[in-house]
């Protein structure tokens, strides 16, 4: 899914796949923490009426979200959790550029995040789709149910959704980025079962590619569904934020306002955000 980020310059052309971190190009491709900073507070003061500064990032892989967040307000902190210790290591190497004082308030942690329990966060964040890999019903509320106990009382949820008529279409779409191609490849799409595989490459001006970088075996769950399961975990008010569209390209404009109409269109991205 082509998530967020733009970039069209052509500077660093001195990447090939030999000389690129897989994690670094995974950063640059897919994650907005900004704009996902400035869609968090936007949401939870409207909502809540008070600033959220504790967040919990579930599935961190390296966990940039978290240290945007707490580079984001002096009172921020995070912990980020992830099964992969590969992932994790990458992550506390960046942490390193951090100040004194924003390295104080970011943990990472390895483990399940069934598994990790962490003191009430204001917001727990699920991105990246990563909550797909559950594939079962029953998996998919007994990690909303897990995620609950990780919310203070008066806090919230956020995850993210994708779908639309081509996300059921297997093929391959790409973007240029800073010196390298990113792709998503759309590889097994089950209509019964609603499992997909999909996959990241990175090619390179050279001809280089790292192929299958990342893969993910998901189900593709419906909103309906996910609002569904949300509130039998105990979530109060799952709402749906969508995208609007900019007139002149016809193209997401970034901002996500809470819908309960959504447009058939080829590829959407949302955010759903619940309260404890
Ligand atoms: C799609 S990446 C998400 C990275 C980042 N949060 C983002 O928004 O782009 C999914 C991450 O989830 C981790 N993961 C998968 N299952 C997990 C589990 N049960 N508990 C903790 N981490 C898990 C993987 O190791 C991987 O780093």
């Amino acid at each position: 899914m082509a998530k967020k980020k733009t970039r069209s310059s052509n500077r660093k052309s001195w990447r090939t796949a030999k000389n690129s971190d897989k994690h670094e190009l995974y950063e640059l491709s897919v994650q907005g923490t900004e704009s996902d900073c400035i869609m968090i507070d936007r949401v939870f003061r409207k909502r809540l009426n008070r600033t959220p500064h504790t967040l919990r990032e579930d599935f961190s892989g390296t966990g940039l979200m978290s240290r945007e967040w707490v580079q984001w307000r002096a009172t921020n902190s995070a912990v980020g959790v992830d099964l992969d210790a590969k992932v994790l290591r990458r992550g506390r190497e960046m942490i390193s550029s951090l100040s004194v004082d924003q390295r104080k308030r970011i943990e990472l942690k390895k483990g399940d995040v069934n598994r990790v329990r962490t003191k009430g966060a204001d917001v727990l964040l699920a991105l990246n789709f990563s909550y797909f890999v559950f594939h079962t019903r029953a998996q998919l509320l007994d990690y909303f149910t897990n995620a609950r106990k990780n919310v203070k009382d008066g806090g919230m949820i956020f995850v993210d959704a994708y779908g639309g008529s081509g996300s059921w279409a297997v093929g391959e779409e790409d973007r240029s980025l800073d010196g390298f191609t990113y792709v998503w490849h759309q590889a097994k799409v089950n209509p019964i079962t609603h499992h997909v595989v999909n996959h990241i490459h990175f090619r390179f001006p050279d001809g280089s590619e790292i192929r299958r970088a990342f893969t993910y075996r998901w189900r593709l769950w419906t909103l309906p569904e996910i609002k569904e399961v949300l509130i039998e975990a105990g979530f109060h008010r799952p709402v749906v934020y969508w995208e609007g569209t900019e007139r002149k390209s016809g193209e997401g404009n970034g901002v996500f306002k809470p819908s309960h109409r959504g447009e058939a269109c080829e590829g959407w991205i949302v955010y759903i955000a619940a309260e404890k």
